[in-house]
Parts: structure tokens; sequence; C-alpha cells
């Protein structure tokens, strides 16, 4: 059965056809692909086109799909346990791996999602500080919590409204939004708010809007701001986690938030998210204290030691500073025929991260930095990659992923495609 016929069977039994949003290529139209089996920078279709991957499961597989090692870690646990539900050692060996590299982490709970953490993370805030509001900035995703399914409302205080239907407008109210990098804003929220602000949360480095670099004396700020008010800072790294250096953007800044989430990279492409932070925090989550937070497949088996696996490759051969080069040399030869070929686009990069846009700045830092035709531009350009097996993911809004399975050997044809895909773009 081809991806047409397959998709046409999903849209029966599944809303939209699709088991999470962006995968139903709405925003960029045309059918959705179905991909059958993948190795390393590879993806196979059902119809067997091989595609080069950027999208990587939107960032968990730093390795790339099945790298060997995880896979063993994986095919030997398989043959001892799918899960306990009760104490292993699995668990307890990748949170000691984690505490012990991380000097802002003292004490791990692992759940199934990114989502999952940061819900147990902000529960974890009101819990300490007795306070309700949370901070969130405009421009960044933090999973389907319902509270941070929001956007700017009409008060001037950053008071926010709901952005789902099903959120309900008292659930929107509990959340204050700023725009990214807008320190007054923030301010001015804490002059009017203060004292009922439980947690600011930020993606450090917002990678679900497009890629919105922020000036590191912005993210120094919010540390200050939320010591000063007696708030929580929660850095949500579950993309930039052990990808942008091995203890995120926090360790890469050397900014101490209270609590962090983690989920994508530490699960080795198994689900699994984690929260964690400073003991005094932490040490309020159940059993421990009465903060309640639990799951049945929690600190599962398989995924522990996915992750575990993961994380010694990344760390034991000092992957990320090769791999962010390796982005680099990318990413500058993939500019150079954006400039041959006068295409009006550009390519932002940090780490192992990159994003087509087309905004006046080289660097977008909010939202209003986005032109409103971003999207409609993206539309021929993501067709023409598929065209030359390269699959992005299908929103002009998600970012591009390097894997250490994208070597020299794939980075040269992926050269050789992008000259292909602009020189079609051109004559078009
Ligand atoms: C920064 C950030 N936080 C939280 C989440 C939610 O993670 P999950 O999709 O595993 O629930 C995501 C997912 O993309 C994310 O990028």
């Amino acid at each position: 059965m081809n991806s047409v016929e397959l998709f046409k069977r999903s849209l029966k039994v599944s809303p939209g056809g699709v088991q999470s949003p962006v995968r139903a290529f709405k925003s960029v139209g045309g059918q959705p692909i179905f991909f059958k089996e993948a190795k390393g920078a590879h993806l196979r279709s059902v119809e067997g086109a091989e595609f080069i991957d950027f999208c990587q499961s939107f960032g968990p597989l730093i390795l790339g799909h099945r790298d060997p090692e995880v896979a063993q870690a994986v095919e030997s646990m398989m043959h001892k346990a799918w899960t306990f539900g009760a104490c292993e050692p699995y668990s307890l060996e990748l949170a000691e791996y984690i505490v012990d590299k991380i000097s802002h982490v003292d004490s791990v709970r692992f759940v199934n999602s990114g989502t999952e953490a940061v819900m147990s993370a902000l529960r974890v805030a009101r819990a300490a500080t007795g306070r309700n509001k949370i901070l969130k900035f405009e421009g960044c995703y933090h999973g389907h919590v319902d509270s941070l399914l929001v956007k700017a409302g009409s008060g001037l205080a950053g008071e926010a409204a709901s952005d789902s239907a099903g959120v309900s407008a008292q659930v929107a109210s509990e959340t204050l939004i700023a725009p990214l990098g807008d320190s007054q804003k923030v301010e001015d929220i804490f002059q009017s708010h203060g004292s009922e602000i439980a947690a600011i949360i930020v993606e450090p480095l917002p990678a679900n809007f497009g890629l919105l670099k922020q000036k590191t004396e912005f993210l120094h700020f919010l540390r200050q701001i939320s010591s000063q008010h007696g708030t929580l800072l929660i850095f949500d790294e579950v993309i930039s986690g052990f990808r942008i250096a091995f203890g995120g953007m926090a360790e890469a800044l050397s900014i101490d938030p209270d609590l962090v989430t983690y989920g994508k990279v530490m699960g080795g492409g198994f689900p699994v998210g984690c929260y964690g932070g400073k003991q005094e925090y932490m040490s309020l989550v159940a059993p421990l204290g009465p903060v309640y937070q639990a799951g049945t497949l929690s600190g599962n088996p398989v995924g522990m030691v996915a992750g575990l696996a993961t994380l010694k490759k990344v760390y034991e051969q000092n992957i990320i500073p090769q791999l962010n080069a390796r982005t680099e040399q990318l990413v500058g030869a993939i500019r150079d025929l954006i400039t041959e070929f006068a295409i009006p686009m550009k390519l932002s990069c940090q780490g192992s991260l990159m994003w087509f846009h087309n905004s006046a700045k080289e660097d977008p830092e909010s939202l209003a930095d986005i032109p409103s035709n971003h999207s409609e531009n993206f539309y021929n350009f993501f067709h023409q990659c598929v065209e030359e097996g390269i699959y992005l993911a299908p929103s002009a809004y998600e970012v591009g992923f390097m894997s250490w399975a994208h070597d020299e050997k794939i980075m040269v044809e992926t050269i050789l495609r992008y000259r292909k895909i602009f020189q079609a773009l051109k004559g078009k």
C-alpha cells in the first residue's frame, strides 16, 4: 500500500489521520509520506523512496536512527524485562549519570514525555512558592500542558487567553505571557504580579516557532528578576538539553535554573522525559514530599538503557562540539548556495539546529521578526526538498536537526541535493 492509500485508511480511525498534528502536512499541503524504516541519517518511505532526514523525529535522535550502540543496549534489555513497575537499577544508572555531570541538577524524576516533565515542574514550582501564576513567552512551546496552551490576551499586564479549544479561560488566566527578549515587559509584569508568580518558564533556546536565538543578557536577566521576586526559574531544555551542551543552555551560558525539564535526546528515541533541579525543590516530590506525581511506565527500562547508551556516547566521545562544527560547515555550504542562486531565504543555526526563514534579520529573536508570508514561502521549498530526497519537518516553524550519523559523505550528498533544489526553485 502506498502513502496515499495508508493516509486514507488513517483518516477513518484517527483525528486528521495522525497521532500528532504536524505530521498531517497541513501547513505544507499535499499528502503525508508514510515511512517504513530508518537507519542513521536516512528514512525509507513505504514506496521505497530514500530521504536524508533532517527532522530526526523532531530532535531525540542526536546519534541518528538506530545507532548501533543504542540498539545493542535496547536489544539486550528486551531479553531481560520490558517494564517492572518496581525498583530497578536502570533508571538509577541514568539518574546518576545525569546528576553526576550536570551541576544544577541534584535530583531527577523520570516521566514519559516532555509535556509530562513540564507539567510536573510547574506543579513543583507552585508547591514551592505557594503561588499560582506562571510567566511564559510567546514563541516558546512547552508541550500540550493546558495552562501553557495560551496566547497573549487583551490585558496590558501580560494576561493570557486560551489558545486551544478545551483550555478554559480560568486555566489560561493563571498564565502570564510576554514577548521573547522583552525585558521591559517582563519587568512590567513583575511590577503588577510579582508576588503571584510561581515560575518563569522559558526555552533558553526557543526552537518551536522557528529558531529564535535569545541574547545571553536576556536569559541572565530572567535569572536575576526571578530570584529578586522569589519566583523559580524553569529552563525547558527538552530540545537543547544534551544537544547544545551536555548540560544544555544552562551549562553553555553558566546560568543556574531552579528546575529543568529534559526529553528527546535523553530517551535515545524512546518515550522518556524528566524534570529535575535543586534538592530543596525536588524533595517536595512524592513520596518524599507533598507534590503528587506518578507513572505506570515511568523509568521504563528500555527507555532508560536507550537514554543511558545515548548520553554515554555523546559525553564520552565528546560528540557535541564535533556535531556543532559539522553543522556549521553544512550550514555555511547551504548559505553559499542561497547566495549563488539569489534565493530570498536565510538559514539560522545554533549548535546542531538550523532553520530556514525569510526574516529581515539574520537571526530572528521573537515572533514579531517573522514575516507573515513565512509559511507560504516554505511550501514550494519543502516539496522541492522532498523531490530531491531531503526530508525536513513538514512545517515552516519547525527547526531542522543534524545527527552524528550525518557524516562527511552524507553532508556532501546533502549539498549536491540542495544545489538541485535551489536550481529548480530558481527555474520556477
Ligand atoms: C521545548 C519543549 N518542551 C516540551 C515539549 C513537549 O515534549 P513532548 O512532545 O515529548 O511531550 C517539546 C516538544 O517538542 C519541546 O520542544
